[in-house]
C-alpha cells in the first residue's frame, strides 16, 4: 500500500473547507438543534397549567391542592410517557435508519428525518387528546432515530480528516444550543394563553424544514456512493468536494475501506468477541453512566424541579434558561481543552465537582424541604447554583465524551455497529430516566439526589480505574498504543487476532461512524 494510503488517524489528505464543507457545518447545526430542541422542549411544557389542563386534569388537580406533597405534584405516567416516547421511538428507528442509511444513502435518511420531525411537530402543536400528541412524540422519536444516524455519518465522511474531532463536538454544541433555545421558547409562550404550549411544539417545525431544504441541496457523500457501488459518481462527487483533481489517494482509500467493511459479514457476531470487550465495555458504560449523572432530571425536567421546590412558574422557566447558558458555554470548554487536557483529566474532574454539586442539593432538600412548604429565597438560589455547577462539569466532560470516546476506539470493522451498540444504550437510559423520574421524586424525595450521586462515584472510579487516555492518539493506533498497554484491558487482546483488527483499522474512517474523531 503506498505510504499515502496508510492515514494514521491525524493525518489528512488534500482538502481546502469549500462550500460543502461548510453546508456539512450547516447541518451538523440542523441535526443537533433538532435533537436538543425536542430534549429542552418537554420540560417546560410539562410544567405549563393550560396543558396540563387540557391533557393531564388530575395532575393539574394534584397542583393546585395547597397540602399536596410537593415532591409528588407531577407524578403521573402518562406525563412521563409524554416525554419519553420519543426515546423509545428513537432506540427502534435507529436500528431501521441504519439500514436505510447504507442501502439508499445519508441524504435520502436526512430528508425522510425532516419529514418525520414535521409530522411529529404538527401532531403535537395541534394534539386535540392524549393519543395524538403522544403519536406526535413517537414521530419525533423516529425524526431523532434517523437524523442522528445520518447527520453525524454524513460529517465525518464529507468532512476534511483534519476538522472532523472539532465537527464532531459542534454537534454536541448544537444540541446544547437547540435546548437553550427550547428553554427560552418556553419562557416566552408560557405566559401566551391558552396555546403557548401548541407554539412551543410547533417551533420544533422550523429546524426540521431547514434540514429538509438543507438534504435537496446537500450532495451524498462519496462513502456512501461506493457502497452502494456507483463508483464513478463517488469519484466525481470526491473531486467537488474537495475542489481538486487530485484525490485519487483518498478516493482509493474510500474503495479500500468500503471493501474490508463488506467483507464483515457480521459485525455485530465480532463486536461479541474477546478482543472486541473493551472498546464495547466502555462505549457502553460511558452512556449508561451518563444518563446516570442524572442530566436528563434537569434537562427534561428543570422547570417541573424548580416548582417543585417552590419556585414561581415563570422563576422556574427562567432558571432553566440559566442552567440551558450554562450548559452551551461551558460544551465550548470542552472544545478548547479535549485535545489539549486530555479525555481523563476532564471526566474524572467532573465526577467530583458532580458527586459534590448532587450530594449537597440532596442535603439541602433534605433538610429544607419538606413535603409540604416552600424553600426560603437564599436556599432556593444556592440551589440553582449548584444545579448550574453540575451542568457546567458535565458539559465539559461526559456530555461531549461520552459520544467522542466511542467514536474513536473501536477498530474499522467494528465501528458502526459498536456506534449502534452507544446509541441504542444511550437512547434506553434516556428513555428510562424520563420514565421514571418524577415517580422516582415521589418516593425517594430527596433521596434522589444521593442516588445520582452515587452513581456518579461508581463513574468515577470507573474513569479513573478503567478508562485510558485516548488523547493525541491515532485512530488506527488504539489496540497498540491503548488496549495492549492498559494495565486490564490488555488481557482482552491476545484472542481472536488482534493484528488483524489493526491491520484492518489503519484505513482512515472512509466507511467511519457516526460523530467519528480523528
Ligand atoms: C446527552 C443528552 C443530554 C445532553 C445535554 C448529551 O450528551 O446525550 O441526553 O440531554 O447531552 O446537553
Amino acid at each position: 500500500m503506498p505510504a499515502a494510503l496508510v492515514i494514521s488517524g491525524g493525518a489528512s489528505f488534500e482538502g481546502k473547507t469549500t462550500i460543502y464543507v461548510v453546508i456539512s457545518a450547516i447541518m451538523a447545526a440542523f441535526g443537533g438543534l433538532m435533537f436538543g430542541y425536542d430534549n429542552g422542549i418537554a420540560g417546560g411544557v410539562t410544567s405549563m397549567d393550560d396543558f396540563l389542563k387540557k391533557f393531564f386534569p388530575k395532575v393539574y388537580e394534584r397542583k393546585q391542592k395547597a397540602h399536596e406533597n410537593n415532591y409528588c405534584k407531577y407524578d403521573n405516567e402518562f406525563l412521563q410517557l409524554f416525554t419519553s416516547s420519543l426515546y423509545l421511538a428513537a432506540l427502534v428507528f435507529s436500528f431501521v435508519a441504519s439500514h436505510v442509511c447504507t442501502k439508499y444513502g445519508r441524504r435520502l435518511t436526512m430528508r425522510l428525518a425532516s419529514f418525520f420531525f414535521l409530522g411529529g411537530a404538527l401532531l403535537d402543536a395541534f394534539a386535540v387528546n392524549l393519543p395524538m400528541l403522544i403519536i406526535g412524540r413517537i414521530f419525533l422519536g423516529a425524526g431523532v432515530g434517523f437524523a442522528n444516524q445520518a447527520v453525524p455519518l454524513f460529517l465525518s465522511e464529507i468532512a476534511p480528516a483534519k476538522i472532523r474531532g472539532s465537527l464532531n463536538i459542534l454537534f454536541q454544541l448544537c444540541v446544547t444550543i437547540g435546548i437553550l433555545v427550547a428553554n427560552l421558547v418556553n419562557y416566552f409562550v408560557a405566559e401566551v394563553h391558552p396555546n403557548g404550549w401548541r407554539i412551543a411544539l410547533g417551533l420544533a417545525g422550523v429546524p426540521a424544514i431547514m434540514l429538509c431544504v438543507g438534504s435537496l441541496i446537500i450532495t451524498e457523500t462519496p462513502t456512501s456512493l461506493v457502497e452502494r457501488e456507483m463508483f464513478e459518481e463517488g469519484r466525481a462527487t470526491l473531486m467537488k468536494i474537495r475542489d481538486s483533481a487530485n484525490v485519487d489517494a483518498e478516493f482509493d482509500q474510500i474503495v479500500h475501506a468500503s471493501e474490508i467493511s463488506r467483507q464483515v459479514k457480521n459485525p455485530f457476531g465480532k463486536l461479541l468477541k474477546r478482543s472486541s470487550r473493551p472498546p464495547l465495555v466502555i462505549a457502553i458504560c460511558l452512556q449508561v453512566f451518563q444518563q446516570f449523572t442524572g442530566i436528563n432530571a434537569i434537562m427534561f425536567y428543570a422547570p417541573v424541579l424548580f416548582q417543585t421546590m417552590g419556585f414561581k412558574s415563570s422563576a422556574s422557566l427562567l432558571s432553566a434558561v440559566i442552567t440551558g447558558l450554562v450548559n452551551v458555554f461551558s460544551t465550548l470548554v470542552s472544545v478548547y481543552a479535549v485535545d489539549r487536557a486530555g479525555r481523563r483529566i476532564l471526566l474524572l474532574q467532573a465526577a467530583v465537582q458532580m458527586f459534590l454539586s448532587q450530594g449537597i442539593i440532596g442535603i439541602l432538600l433534605m433538610k429544607d424541604l419538606k413535603p409540604t412548604g416552600t424553600l426560603g429565597r437564599t436556599e432556593a438560589i444556592i440551589i440553582v447554583l449548584l444545579v448550574c455547577l453540575f451542568v457546567m462539569s458535565f458539559a465539559w466532560s461526559w456530555g461531549p465524551l461520552g459520544w467522542l470516546i466511542p467514536s474513536e476506539t473501536f477498530p474499522l470493522q467494528t465501528r458502526t455497529a459498536g456506534f449502534a451498540c452507544a446509541v441504542s444504550s444511550n437512547m434506553l437510559c434516556t428513555f428510562i430516566i424520563a420514565q421514571s423520574f418524577l415517580s422516582m421524586l415521589c418516593t425517594m424525595q430527596a433521596g434522589i439526589f444521593f442516588f445520582f450521586a452515587a452513581w456518579i462515584l461508581i463513574m468515577g472510579f470507573f474513569a479513573l480505574f478503567l478508562l485510558p487516555e485516548t488523547k493525541g492518539v491515532p485512530v488506527d493506533d488504539m489496540v497498540n498504543r491503548v488496549w495492549k498497554q492498559h494495565w486490564y484491558w490488555k488481557r482482552f487482546m491476545s484472542e481472536d487476532d488482534p493484528d488483524e483488527d489493526m491491520k484492518n483499522s489503519r484505513l482512515e474512517m472512509a466507511a467511519s461512524p457516526s460523530r467519528s474523531h480523528s
